[in-house]
């Protein structure tokens, strides 16, 4: 079974997704942090995206997972999962999501990962902006996550300083998060290739007054219904 997670930015995505599989004894998989990880190789390498595009196959992405059952994320052998999740590779991996051809290189991964996760597990939960529509349009089941974009800067901020980073003005990081989060929201939507956009049968989930608990449980609800 397949169950496709898409939404905006830090709509909880990630965690329902990781919790979701738990859950059901699936296992996970956070897009995102693909195009997180190619967006610091191509840093890295000095090359700008369109020259980085040219290169992929020679780029080392391993995934895995911790002992927490958090996915892990290697680059060339090295370790990736913290240096990925800062603000600035959220930016730039929406910059570089935007080349077809580094989609076509990760949604082909991403298919062939999907697959081998729910034969050896019995489901993958997927994560991202297109899984539902260009990924896996034949999943089982989609969901469109949504939280209001408040909500949304007050989590992704939380979360950030949970990692160490400190912001004395909480209220004009609140501010520049959310900016920050509905322009990234606007360029990803806008792309040619694979928009963010709810697949037309996917389930909307609004999760602004929800707790992960229960977000969890509802769509555990509707997996465990169409198995
Ligand atoms: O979910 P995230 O914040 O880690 O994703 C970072 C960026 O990667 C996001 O702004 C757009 C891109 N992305 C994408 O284009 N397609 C996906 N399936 C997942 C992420």
């Amino acid at each position: 079974m397949i169950i496709a997670l898409d939404g905006p930015a830090a709509s909880g995505k990630s965690t329902t997704a990781r919790l979701v599989a738990q859950r059901l004894g699936f296992r996970y998989l956070d897009t995102g942090a693909m195009y997180r990880a190619l967006a610091l190789a191509a840093q890295q390498r000095g090359m700008t995206d369109e020259a980085f595009a040219s290169v992929l196959p020679s780029v080392r992405l391993d995934l895995g997972y911790d002992a927490d059952g958090n996915q892990t994320v290697a680059l060339d052998g090295e370790d990736v999962t913290a240096a990925i999740r800062t603000r600035d590779m959220g930016l730039a991996a929406s910059a570089i999501s935007r080349h077809a051809p580094v989609r076509e290189y990760l949604v082909q991964m991403q298919q062939e990962l999907g697959r081998r996760y729910s034969e050896e597990a019995g489901g993958a939960v997927l994560d991202g902006r297109d899984i539902g529509t260009v990924v896996f349009p034949q999943a089982e089941l989609k969901v469109f996550v949504i939280a209001d974009a408040r909500t949304r800067a007050e989590r992704r901020l939380a979360e950030l300083e949970v990692r160490g980073e400190v912001y004395p003005d909480r209220e004009a990081a609140l501010d520049a998060l959310e900016a920050e989060l509905v322009a990234r929201d606007h360029a990803d939507a806008a792309r040619a290739a694979g928009p963010l956009r709810a697949a037309p049968d996917a389930i909307l989930l609004d999760t602004t007054e929800l707790s992960p608990e229960e977000q969890v449980e509802i769509v555990v609800q509707h997996a465990l219904a169409r198995q």
